[in-house]
């Protein structure tokens, strides 16, 4: 089949792709050149395991291409929407000026019969009023809204092997026909026995905040616990174990620590709340700003822990931040819990140097005031604390023993849980850690 992919960003790039894997004919449009450059060199504008061979394996077998120019998505039988809804600059809704554009884009090349299909996380009713606006000026062409689940660091194989497909679908005759277009697109994926959901539009739109909204409510859940078993001497992370075992709770997404960041989570939250707000129904979800909150005292907490370890003051402090990515295998730093870290330290006095093994190059960029060093061991020179705030495979398997020759004061503060404290203490460090005691 021949199918657009409109926006080429994380989404958007690695779909193309993976349509194409499955056969498919594929145009990825973006305007942004570099990045369009980029994709047809098969070069990953972004960290992403996996993508860039997926990328070479596609473009050579000439069903991949890229382009800046919109005609290129005519004759196409599906169109993707791909672009972002970020958070709007003073507001907590979502910024839906690149969905709108794109669409109007589209309604400029899409033909009677052919299928607008939605995937960007949009808040409720969106996709009833695009698909009124295709409806008056394409008559005949169709919009569906499937959204994505894909998590950065396993988008290949989130998009390849999905856990299910929700397709939100028009009513009637056009929902048969959307139905069938999307059935082509994923015969592969369908026949793999995915689990399907066929929705109206309003539920597809819900499936995915209402998603991201229980993942980041059993994290804070978690960091709430945290901030008891502090108070109380318990373990956080033994009560996560125990708490887990039971499979109606369930032990992943249960990890205590720095909190929830990235260009999904937060901001998919914060617009959530808004539509509640302006559908008048505010509190059904006011304990998302609980989740908020709990999650945003836990980037205040290490801070202090870093303070407390220091001595009570960070003034003139070397401190050594392990990881900068909001989380490992990525080198996105939206919102990066372990950047915001990093910034209140060096703004309350302590001397800071940053590394990661991917996302020192974009830290650059949005955090040029901070200091940042190629590797652990550069960072961590003299350093009176070292802190783990993003759980890289590298760091957990650092050796605390020559480690600690590196350092002036054997002081960790595992923001993520992920050291083993017993080989840590063992060396002579003094660890810490959210929601765990002193060890
Ligand atoms: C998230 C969802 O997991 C995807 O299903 C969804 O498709 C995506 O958002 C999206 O909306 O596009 P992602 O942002 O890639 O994916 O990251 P996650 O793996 O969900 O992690 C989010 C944050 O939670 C990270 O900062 C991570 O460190 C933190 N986290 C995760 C914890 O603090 N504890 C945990 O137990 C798990």
């Amino acid at each position: 089949m021949k199918i657009s992919v409109i926006g080429c960003g994380y989404l958007g790039a690695v779909h193309a792709a993976s349509m194409a894997e499955l056969g498919h004919e594929v145009i990825g449009i973006d305007v942004d050149q570099p990045k369009i450059d980029a994709l047809s060199k098969a070069k990953a504008p972004f960290y992403e395991p996996g993508f860039e061979g997926l990328l070479e394996r596609t473009l050579a077998t000439g069903r991949l291409r890229f382009s800046t120019d919109f005609a290129d998505a005519v004759g196409s039988k599906v169109h993707f929407l791909c672009v972002g809804t970020p958070q709007k600059r003073s507001e907590y809704a979502a910024d839906l000026r690149y969905v709108e554009g794109a669409t109007e884009s589209l309604i400029g090349v899409v033909a009677p019969g052919e299928l607008i299909v939605g995937k960007s996380t949009v808040p409720v009713g969106t996709a009833a009023r695009l698909a009124e606006l295709v409806e008056e000026k394409v008559p005949g062409a169709l919009l569906a809204w499937n959204p994505e689940f894909l998590r950065e660091g396993f988008a290949v194989q989130d998009t390849l092997h999905p856990d299910r497909l929700v397709y939100g679908l028009p009513s009637g005759t056009d929902g048969d026909t959307a139905r069938a277009l999307l059935d082509e697109v994923y015969e592969t994926i369908v026949a793999a026995g995915t689990p399907k959901v066929e929705a109206d539009y309003a539920t597809a739109e819900m499936v995915k905040t209402a998603a991201n909204s229980f993942l980041a409510t059993k994290i804070s859940f978690i960091n709430a616990m945290a901030e008891l078993c502090e108070a109380t001497g318990a373990d956080v992370k033994l009560l996560a174990d125990a708490i887990g075992y039971d499979d109606r709770i369930g032990r992943k997404f249960l990890n205590a620590g720095l909190g929830f960041g990235g260009g999904c989570l937060p901001k998919d939250i914060r617009a959530f709340m808004a539509r509640a707000g302006e559908l008048g129904a505010d509190q059904a979800l006011t304990f998302l700003r609980e989740v908020d909150n709990i999650n945003m005292r836990r980037r205040i907490r290490m801070v202090e822990l870093a303070r407390e370890v220091c001595d009570g003051s960070l003034l003139g402090k070397r401190v050594a931040v392990l990881g900068a990515a909001f989380k490992p295998n990525s080198d996105d730093i939206r919102d990066s819990p372990a950047l915001n870290v990093a910034a209140q330290l060096q703004l309350q006095g302590a001397v800071v140097r940053v590394t990661d093994p991917a996302a020192i190059e974009n830290s650059r960029k949005l955090w040029p005031q901070l200091d940042y060093a190629d590797t652990a061991e550069e960072a961590a020179e003299r350093a009176d604390a070292v802190l783990v705030l993003t759980e890289w495979q590298d760091y957990r398997d650092l050796d605390p023993a020559a480690f600690g020759r590196i350092v002036k004061q054997k002081r960790v503060l595992d923001g993520r849980n992920a050291l083993d404290r017993e080989a840590w203490t063992a060396a002579g460090w003094s660890y810490r850690a959210l929601g765990r005691r002193a060890g």
